[in-house]
């Protein structure tokens, strides 16, 4: 499963790209907007910092609109991907970007049905959001499951982009339900590094050693040859 971070943060992605985990990245104009810095040099920044896709997303909503925003954005980087809101004026961008060799992550999707219009229309990624279902009491796992299953069931070419991640758990269910991809918040991530019985561990070996060192009156090399 690929990771994109969720977010326009440059230290939290430069931190991720550091180990080599990072397959991408997601930004919208919410993530945007929390940086403060203009969008557009922003975005130039993080795809010039990350080689996977980057996702920027278009602010118009009509189809002129979306067309005009999506060649500029598209413009930023060849790994730049166009992020289009689930709409029929968005629908009808998708499939003219396409036809243009531009790539499209359809977002804000909420059905199983919506996905499958975004696949039809051409969209390289659908991104279904979980956290946002929960929020209002749904179960967004069963989208994220049904989503994979159509998409397998006629071999849509479209990704699923697992979005809306709020805790490792939705990371671990989208894995095992096969998405695609998972765009994780930098704070979710964080939290997949951690484990009591990692640090305890850890902190084993540590007394362990230090007892030895005791035993033998003085510094000792961790290895001799
Ligand atoms: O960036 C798209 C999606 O991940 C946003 O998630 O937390 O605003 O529901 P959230």
């Amino acid at each position: 499963m690929k990771f994109f971070i969720d977010s326009a943060n440059m230290p939290s992605i430069q931190k991720f790209m550091d180990m080599g985990i990072v397959d991408g990245v997601t930004t919208n104009p919410s993530l945007l907007s929390k940086e403060g810095a203009d969008p557009a040099e922003q975005a130039a920044k993080i795809a010039k910092l990350v080689p996977g896709p980057v996702n920027i997303e278009v602010v118009a909503s009509d189809y002129e609109g979306m067309i005009n925003e999506g060649r500029k954005i598209a413009e930023i980087g060849s790994n730049v991907v166009v992020k289009i809101p689930m709409t029929k004026d968005g629908m009808h961008a998708v499939r003219e970007l396409a036809n243009r060799g531009i790539k499209t992550n359809v977002t804000l999707i909420f059905s199983a049905q919506q996905a499958l219009i975004a696949a039809k229309a051409g969209a390289a990624y659908v991104s279904p959001f979980i956290g946002r279902l929960d929020d209002i009491g749904e179960d967004g796992m069963v989208l994220i499951r049904d989503i994979v299953k159509i998409f397998d069931n006629y071999s849509m070419e479209s990704q699923v982009l697992a979005a809306s991640i709020r805790h490792p758990v939705h990371v671990l269910e989208c894995a095992k339900a096969g998405a695609d991809v998972a765009t994780l918040p930098p704070d979710v991530l964080e939290k997949m590094f951690m484990h009591p019985l990692t640090d305890a561990g850890i902190k084993k070996f540590l007394d362990d050693w230090d007892a030895l060192r005791k035993k033998l009156g003085g510094n000792i090399s961790p290895f001799k040859r």
